[in-house]
């Protein structure tokens, strides 16, 4: 039996080493971490239970089977914990045929990816691959499709996420872009369907990869990530953090964490936060810290259309997600990329059962023809859509601006939200002051005096919060010193929120 254990130890030993010595420090030379020593640092300690590690490929063309066979294939999968809580994991190995997907290599990842369905629990991807390998044609194209059609199914029913570790092309972009999540580590990782020397080839068109696909482009251009980090280490680290947010499946609810921080906690600083005059512009993640447990807030897409900002923070230990106009950038106003990015983060929340807060202060929905033609209509809709659809505890608060179809969007009433609140600086209105006027006494424009006189007129009537309250469409003035009270509150009261929706296949939201 000795002599077996010692045989199976040495088996072992050969597959962790992967691609061999050489590669696993061209990777470390690189600033890159191995696919293992990427699962030690996102699992708990001493957690994680490979699969598969003997895993061989079957390839005999191109001299395949020739080359020696590297056990794993280039993915190592398994299952471990993050703080306890079950979390399914690949994590490619770019030592081994540049972490490339074989027929063998993606029926590895399908059977965690159907585990992780099985068992209702997150499943985490990370990316460091050169995308199907090239050697076995179609079938790693077949490969590439199980795996897609997986993230679909466990689409809604199961968080994913993914990590973008190191160039990844192909299907190992595709196959990120339909998970909930996509994080990048800065100047190591880059994301391209063809990589800068196709680009040359078909387009004439010389760009470097960091151009084409790095880490910045996509997470304040394209909008494919939704973060990215300094380092492998940062990014795992962050991801632990995140995981902590998610719930597990779409049935078990938001985690409950031990909270230190007093529900009923004031601050009277946020009395102050609103400046004097409405054009001035303040940070909104101050409220939203100043809010939330311990300060804790994880925001999603922080470089992509920052005049809206969305994340996870917490009220009482449990999870809730935030979305709210920011102020301090296009002074909150509601564009197609703002739209579509709360509108998808929206709809995450939703599936997975996260109530949502949302701080509004908005001035109304981008006018002009760039947003036109690039049909800020259907993106404004999704957020409409996404918002309307959602039958997870919704609760409002109105801070200041809440101007024309962006009032009605940004979670009223109207639309479905359980709890709205305004604070005494809320002006809830068609459109501000200066503008309505002109428009309905366009006649006196040429008299100031009866032009301003209208003015205040039009302010002291509509520029509160107490025309929508006498309606009850705003359900309460509230102090801001007490907006964390308030919200811990309606969030405990909805805990069991229970809504029926019509029977059908599925909606048809403005794609
Ligand atoms: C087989 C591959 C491979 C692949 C890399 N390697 N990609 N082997 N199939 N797709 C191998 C290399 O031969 C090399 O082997 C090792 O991995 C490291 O690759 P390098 O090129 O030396 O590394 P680097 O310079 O860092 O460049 C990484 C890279 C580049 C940008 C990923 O390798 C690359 O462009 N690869 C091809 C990408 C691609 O076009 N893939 C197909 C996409 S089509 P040795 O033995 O030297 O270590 C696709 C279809 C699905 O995925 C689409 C579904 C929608």
């Amino acid at each position: 039996m000795r002599d077996i254990l010692e045989k199976l130890d040495q088996r072992r030993d050969k597959a962790r080493l992967g691609g061999g010595l050489k590669r696993i420090d061209a990777q470390h030379g690189r600033g890159k971490l191995t696919a293992r020593e990427r699962i030690e640092l996102l699992l708990d300690e001493g957690s994680f239970e490979e699969f598969d590690m003997f895993v061989e490929h079957r390839c005999v063309d191109f001299g395949m089977d020739k080359v020696e066979k590297i056990p794993g294939d280039g993915v190592v999968t398994g299952w471990g914990t993050v703080n306890g809580r079950t979390i399914f994991v690949f994590s490619k190995d770019f030592t081994v045929f540049g972490g490339s997907l074989s027929e063998t290599h993606a029926a590895k990842i399908t059977k965690v990816q159907d585990m992780a369905l099985k068992a209702r629990a997150p499943i985490i991807g990370l990316f460091d691959a050169g995308g199907a390998r090239i050697q076995e044609g179609v079938a790693a194209l077949g490969g590439y499709g199980e795996v897609f059609r997986r993230n679909v199914v466990s689409s809604g029913v199961i968080p994913q996420i993914s990590l973008i570790m190191g160039p990844c092309a192909g299907g190992d972009v595709y196959s990120p872009a339909m998970t909930d999540f996509i994080f990048m580590v800065r100047d190591t990782s880059y994301m391209f369907v063809t990589g800068p020397d196709v680009v040359k080839t078909v387009t004439n068109e010389s760009v470097s990869a960091e151009e084409l696909g790095g880490a910045k482009v996509h997470a304040s251009k394209s909008s494919v990530a939704d973060g990215t980090y300094e380092n492998d280490l940062e990014a795992l680290l962050q991801l632990r953090r995140l995981i902590d947010f998610l719930p597990a499946n779409a049935e078990e609810g938001v985690p409950e964490w031990p909270s230190f921080d007093d529900a009923n906690r004031e601050d009277a600083s946020l009395d102050t936060l609103i400046p004097d005059s409405p054009n001035k512009p303040y940070d909104v993640k101050e409220l939203i810290t100043k809010v939330a447990d311990e300060g804790d807030f994880f925001e999603i897409g922080e470089t992509f259309a920052r005049n809206i900002v969305v994340g996870f923070m917490r009220i009482e230990g449990r999870t809730v997600g935030v979305v709210a106009n920011q102020p301090m950038v296009l002074a909150g106003v509601l564009d197609s990329d703002a739209s579509r990015k709360a509108a998808r983060f929206v709809r995450f929340c939703n599936a997975f059962l996260i109530p949502i807060v949302t701080f509004v202060d908005v001035p109304g929905f981008l006018p002009g023809t760039a947003q036109e033609h690039g049909g800020i209509i259907k993106h404004g809709a999704k957020l409409l859509f996404a918002f309307s659809q959602a039958t997870v505890p919704l609760i409002t608060i109105i801070t200041r601006k809440a101007y024309g179809g962006a009032y009605d969007v940004m979670a009223s009433k109207h639309i479905g939200a359980d709890v709205n609140y305004a604070w005494p600086s809320a002006q809830i209105a068609v459109m501000g002051a200066k503008g309505a006027v002109e428009i309905i006494f366009r006649a006196d424009i040429g008299d100031k005096d009866k032009i301003a006189a209208r003015t205040k007129e039009y302010e002291d009537r509509f520029l509160s919060p107490f025309v929508a309250a006498e309606r009850g469409y705003i359900d309460e003035v509230i102090a801001p010193h007490g907006t964390r009270r308030r919200v811990a509150r309606a969030l405990a009261m909805l805990r069991h929120k229970h809504v029926e929706l019509p029977v059908r296949r599925h909606d048809n939201m403005p794609l």
